[in-house]
């Protein structure tokens, strides 16, 4: 308590400790950033280029580099600007230092840390040491199209093919003939698809019809992680204004940006809430047994594998023939190299537990983390059955679930949230503590996830009782009080950006104890207030029949997102100039480009698997078993419960599938 009130205190008098320069002062230090011209360097017959991070130092006294150590001291919201990072083109900037032609374009270094040293020297009077090179691209060098792009291409072929196919398949033997016709080339069929796509939610049951606000959260909550990840790929690659990333921490509305990580688990709270809902729904006409834990769990793998598995084939093959740059292999080879050695750990959905510092694809650490959340929910709810064995069995969950967050926090001495500092958005937060062992894992998010299969169960006993809430009406205050309540506690992560002293422990266990759960907790109550139509303010807002579609494509745009953000950045001749206008332009065009490749990749090979799925076992099994239909919507990012058996029964497939 003690350190709390000392903590409190020196929270008012932050600005006084921070050691801040004005700009004057800070154009005084070596620019963080350069990058040589590229194109021209590779014309030259010979020419190298080389991308390389060198460290800053001063044999003798020197104001300046005391003014760099003072400033990058401040590693919560500076750059480390004693380390310099630079693209240089070894062949022309540093021709005088080039003493053997072949040895020294061969093996760089000593060439490049004498003709760094020396142009650093020159303008600032402190010396350049080499800490390593990146890599080196030669004039000669020839991107080779390897065994593994031809397997690739060849997959592609087959699947459009596929497509082409069952298409034709439907269009001239099924509709014309009125045969019900073969459930798996029928899959293919892009014009079904297609109306799947765009049908309305849940038409029939009136219980399924209420989930619609489900797209609408999706698709918005997916807008925040574009967001994120725009600002995030930008500050990982080049930037020639770094003041801006720094300056932003003292810019209140840009704090939402940096809690905003807060809103992705969002999508566990609505993955687990729509599991207990269909479960529920299941269990009034099948028996749940142990049995059907596995099964649940091998038809979500087949769900959500085929579209991840081409996504990351192509992240590791195409996709690094598609641009050049001085930066390409930073921001798109490397994760290319990356996925060639991690890709089982993601078909296993085990990634967020293994890996070393190359990062495949980080942000699908959420599926990760869902799909063992799943797990572990989904036998929950078929182990514990009666009504009182599931109260129990969520309250201990959810007290051991809060006990593991404060023991990880407290033991590990991490932090209470991500700290986003410049430095971590260098190397995606790959030595960062609190990301890699509190944030991405699957049993540190169990606290979300067990308020979502909470919510899940009240919806469903509230509505089979047909509460009434209309007699709540007078509380709509409250409901609406629930979205800016979620802005402050996003806001109150701010606490932990102060300038002066490390939050005490008390603070940080308890906070990182429990903000997950109260944001969340608000967010089951807006889903809950939605579906029980107690205001119509927000829920107009959700349920606009526009996301609908958007909502189920929003897997596809999820997996497809980083691939345009890195290619963009990627292709860069100069470090980036960050601006709001820049940042806001590159969302919205990471919002289009990813929403509208998402529609052809979800009619191509999501559905198709999906139908796929649902035909195998549908035929495999008692006819009247419908179980793939339930547990298919069971996550956050695909449909939601209800739409598919619908849009097909309205369309008379579903009665095809089954015969
Ligand atoms: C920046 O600070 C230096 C030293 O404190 C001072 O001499 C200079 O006038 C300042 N420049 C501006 C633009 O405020
Ligand atoms: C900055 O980088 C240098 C070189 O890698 C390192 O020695 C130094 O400790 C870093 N400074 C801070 C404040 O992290
Ligand atoms: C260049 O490298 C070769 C082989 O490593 C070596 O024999 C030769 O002495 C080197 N030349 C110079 C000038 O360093
Ligand atoms: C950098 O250049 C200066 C001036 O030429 C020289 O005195 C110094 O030894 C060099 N340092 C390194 C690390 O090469």
């Amino acid at each position: 308590m003690y350190q709390l009130v000392i903590y409190l205190t020196v929270l008012r008098s932050c600005s006084a400790v921070i050691y801040s320069l004005n700009e004057t002062e800070y154009n005084k230090m070596p620019p963080l950033y350069a990058l040589d011209e590229y194109s021209s360097c590779l014309l030259e017959p010979g020419g190298t280029y080389c991308v390389a991070d060198f460290d800053l130092f001063a044999e003798h006294q020197s104001a300046l580099m005391d003014m760099i150590q003072q400033y990058s001291a401040h590693k919560m919201k500076h750059f480390n600007h004693t380390q310099i990072h630079r693209g240089v083109c070894v062949t022309k900037t540093c021709e005088r230092f080039i003493k053997d032609q072949t040895n020294d374009t061969a093996d760089p270094r000593q060439t490049l840390e004498a003709c760094l040293n020396h142009s650093i020297w020159e303008t600032y009077k402190i010396q350049a040491r080499l800490n390593g090179i990146r890599y080196c691209k030669r004039a000669s060098d020839t991107i080779d199209i390897d065994t593994y792009d031809v397997i690739v291409a060849v997959v592609y072929v087959i699947l459009i093919a596929l497509n082409v196919i069952g298409s034709f398949y439907d269009v001239v033997f099924c509709k014309k003939r009125k045969k019900p016709g073969n459930p798996y080339l029928l899959a293919f069929s892009v014009s079904r698809n297609w109306n799947r796509l765009v049908a309305p939610t849940g038409t029939g049951d009136p219980r399924l019809e209420r989930l619609k606000l489900f797209h609408g959260m999706r698709t918005m909550t997916m807008f925040c992680v574009f967001f994120s990840h725009t600002v995030l790929i930008m500050a990982f690659a080049y930037v020639n204004n770094p003041l801006f990333i720094e300056k932003s921490y003292e810019d209140p509305a840009k704090q939402i940006l940096f809690n905003g990580s807060l809103v992705t688990h969002t999508f566990f709270v609505m993955s687990s809430f729509l599991m207990a809902f269909n479960l529920q729904l299941h269990a009034e006409k099948h028996k749940l047994g142990l049995m059907q834990w596995p099964k649940g769990v091998l038809q979500r793998w087949l769900r959500l594998t085929p579209t991840y598995a081409l996504v990351l084939a192509t992240i590791s093959t195409w996709m690094r023939h598609l641009g050049s740059g001085p930066l390409w292999d930073l921001v798109v080879g490397s994760e290319a190299t990356a996925c060639r050695q991690y890709w089982w750990a993601h078909l296993l959905y085990v990634n967020n537990y293994v890996y070393e510092d190359a990062w495949c694809a980080p942000q699908t650490w959420y599926l990760a983390a869902d799909t063992q959340l799943f797990c572990f929910g989904l036998l929950l709810c078929v182990a514990a059955r009666s009504k009182r064995a599931r109260c129990s069995a969520l309250l201990l969950t959810f007290l051991a679930s809060l006990v593991i967050l404060a023991l990880h926090t407290y033991l590990q001495d991490l932090e209470a949230v991500v700290i986003q500092s410049p430095e971590t958005y260098r190397d995606l937060y790959a030595q960062d503590n609190t990301f890699r062992l509190l944030y991405i894992r699957g049993h540190t998010n169990l606290s979300t996830y067990t308020l979502g299969l909470a919510g899940g169960f009240f919806a469903y006993y509230w509505q089979s009782i047909g509460k009434d809430f209309t007699k709540y009406k007078n509380f709509r205050w409250l409901f609406w009080l629930c979205f800016p309540l979620g802005v402050l506690v996003i806001l109150s992560g701010g606490l932990f950006y102060t300038d002066g002293a490390r939050a005490p422990t008390t603070l940080r266990v308890l906070y990182a104890t429990f903000y997950k759960p109260v944001f969340q907790a608000l967010v089951v109550m807006i889903i809950l207030g939605c579906i029980f139509k107690i205001d119509s303010v927000y829920r107009s807002v959700v349920e606009w029949r526009g996301f609908t579609w958007a909502g189920r494509v929003s897997y596809s745009a999820f997996l497809l997102h980083t691939m345009f953000q890195r290619g963009l950045v990627g292709s860069q001749a100069q470090p980036t100039h960050m601006s709001d206008y820049y940042v806001m332009t590159v969302l919205c065009a990471t919002i289009f480009l990813s929403f509208s490749c998402a529609v052809p990749l979800w009619l191509c090979v999501e559905a198709p698997a999906a139908a796929i799925t649902r035909a195998a076992f549908a035929s495999s099994r008692d006819r009247r078993d419908i179980l793939p239909e339930d547990k298919d919507r069971s996550d956050a990012l695909t449909d939601a419960r209800g739409e598919k058996r619908d849009a097909l029964t309205a369309s008379g497939e579903w009665r095809d599938i089954r015969s």
